[in-house]
């Protein structure tokens, strides 16, 4: 059997679509969907070390794997290197595809307490844990991190990216912003691929591939191994399967149907209130819906009344009344 290196390295030699680690979002029920749409690999939520370590059941919630979760790694956070190699030593038997460390939180709660893109204050201190988890566990280790801390005019990350390959890290992703912008402003990928031409451990692009077309340029504009998706995704899980069919065949797929619309907030609902139970299964799938029935007629009205409903059987009969009405 192929060691758990040589797997990360043969999927992240097929340009991957990564669906990006999102708080409250990829869960086992979204991941799965994801995978299902032509998703490369998966990641589970962050998950806090110390609350890990502790015991916590939303943290030991968050890594707990599926049977069919193979291509899924776990990303942990947190300020102490040695809790850090810790919680990658107690991850490592949840049997994730490899750990990534989360260095690009931007949430001050978070990197104000030197955690996520806190390490981005200290690019050494960084490494050396980067170090210590690499060598707590026999998994690859990844990092996904910001371009710096902002608003420096030149970005630590081309340095970092060197160092974190001397460090053992088995790859990087760059979201392509600064900690101090948050979410807002263009992502400028041109430092994704200052940092990959220095390294030759695989180099994800990340921030704003929002289509197909999008994966496609990240790719040639930096070089870079694969792209990462977050935010899109959610709202349009289909994208993994549009940038493969473009990146593998320079084919364009054509949007989904209404009926395939229909389906996806089906089959997200029943799957999450499986997972979840009644009415937070209904509710934690709210948030995808709206970009699920885009272009849909009526999709105002509709996600209004999906909204207003806590019962899967009730969302359910909403969804039937707006599939007879686009067949109609
Ligand atoms: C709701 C939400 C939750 C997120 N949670 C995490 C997280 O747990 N770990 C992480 O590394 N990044 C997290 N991110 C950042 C994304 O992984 C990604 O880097 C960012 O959204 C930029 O990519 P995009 O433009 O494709 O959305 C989160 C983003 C969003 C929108």
């Amino acid at each position: 059997m192929a060691s758990p290196h040589d797997r990360l390295r043969a999927l992240y030699a097929q340009k991957p679509a990564v669906l990006a680690p999102m708080e409250d979002v990829t869960d086992v029920v979204f991941r799965r969907l994801c995978r299902k749409h032509g998703a490369t690999v998966g990641m589970t939520e962050f998950v806090n070390v110390e609350g890990l370590l502790r015991g916590c059941r939303n943290a030991r919630r968050k890594l707990q794997l599926a049977p069919d979760d193979e291509l899924t790694a776990i990303q942990i956070y947190g300020s102490d290197p040695a809790r850090l190699a810790e919680a990658a030593r107690f991850a490592e038997a949840a049997r994730p595809l490899f750990i990534d460390i989360n260095c690009g939180c931007w949430v001050p709660k978070i990197a104000g307490r030197g955690a996520g893109a806190g390490w981005l204050r200290d690019p050494a201190a960084m490494v050396a844990m980067a170090r210590m988890v690499v060598s707590s566990t026999s998994l690859p280790v990844t990092v996904k991190t910001r371009i710096g801390l902002g608003p420096e005019s030149h970005m630590p990350i081309v340095d970092l990216a060197r160092r974190l390959e001397d460090a053992g890290v088995a790859a990087i992703t760059v979201h392509c912003r600064t900690a101090q912008m948050g979410h807002s402003g263009a992502a400028d990928w041109s430092w994704a691929a200052r940092a990959r031409e220095v390294v030759s451990i695989p180099v994800l692009v990340n921030g704003d591939v929002r289509c197909a077309d999008d994966a496609r340029r990240a790719l040639e504009e930096t070089g870079c191994a694969g792209v990462m998706i977050g935010r899109r995704a959610i709202e349009h899980p289909w994208i993994f399967r549009e940038v493969r069919a473009l990146l593998d065949r320079g084919e364009s797929v054509p949007l989904p149907s209404p009926a395939a619309r229909i389906a996806l907030c089906r089959e997200h609902l029943v799957a999450n209130v499986a997972q979840r139970g009644e009415p937070f299964g209904v509710h934690c799938t709210r948030r995808h819906l709206a970009g699920y029935l885009k272009g849909l007629h009526g999709a105002a009205a509709l996600r209004q009344q999906l909204n207003q409903c806590d019962s899967l059987e009730g969302c359910l009969a909403i969804l039937d009344g707006a599939l007879d009405q686009a067949a109609a």
